[in-house]
């Protein structure tokens, strides 16, 4: 007689693992890409700098989104790191739209992708790695262009998006 294999237990539980995530301030970001017509935004928090020569940051993004089809398709995406005052792009880009940048103001990067006008800075990027991780892909992209504002960038915090303190400043 065959005896089922027994089933795991997580490590840890996801309720724990979440309340421990809360606590990882971000920038939020807008992941944008393009195929052809089809423009797409998503927001994001999960985007870091991997390397600088080469310059290289990460994105990690869920493989059900529409972003990831067309990142993974054309090899090129964008990070526009938005500013303290665009939490409205930061909701609108957490949803998907049948047209993502009806009334939003962008210009055109040199992979094609559209970039949003204010952010605080922007990140254009050609596809260099991608690493499967669970519902997600890491992908890796080598850095072919940036911009900067230098403006307050909008973060997010305990499950809210927040600003920096007014009193912020270097702890030395
Ligand atoms: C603050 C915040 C951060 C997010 N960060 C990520 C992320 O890092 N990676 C990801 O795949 N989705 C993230 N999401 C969820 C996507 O924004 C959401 O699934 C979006 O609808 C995807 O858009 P798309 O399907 O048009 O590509 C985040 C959402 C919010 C509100």
């Amino acid at each position: 007689m065959s005896r089922a294999a027994p089933v795991a237990a997580p490590p840890v539980e996801a309720a724990d693992f979440k309340a421990a995530m809360r606590a990882l301030a971000a920038s939020v970001t807008v992941i944008t890409s393009r195929r052809g017509d089809q423009l797409n935004g998503m927001t994001a928090t999960a985007v870091c700098s991997v390397s600088t020569a080469p310059p290289q940051i990460l994105a990690v993004v869920n493989r059900e989104t529409t972003s990831h089809g067309l990142i993974a398709d054309t090899g090129a995406f964008a990070v526009n790191i938005l500013a303290a005052h665009q939490q409205d792009l930061a909701g609108r880009f957490a949803r998907r739209l049948d047209q993502p940048f009806e009334g939003v103001a962008h210009g055109w990067g040199e992979t094609g992708c559209p970039l949003l006008a204010e952010a605080v800075a922007v990140i254009e990027c050609r596809l260099r790695e991608r690493h499967h991780a669970g519902t997600h892909t890491i992908f890796v992209g080598e850095v072919v262009g940036v911009s900067c504002r230098g403006a307050e960038p909008l973060l997010y915090f305990d499950g809210g998006y927040r600003r920096l303190a007014a009193s912020g400043g270097a702890v030395v």
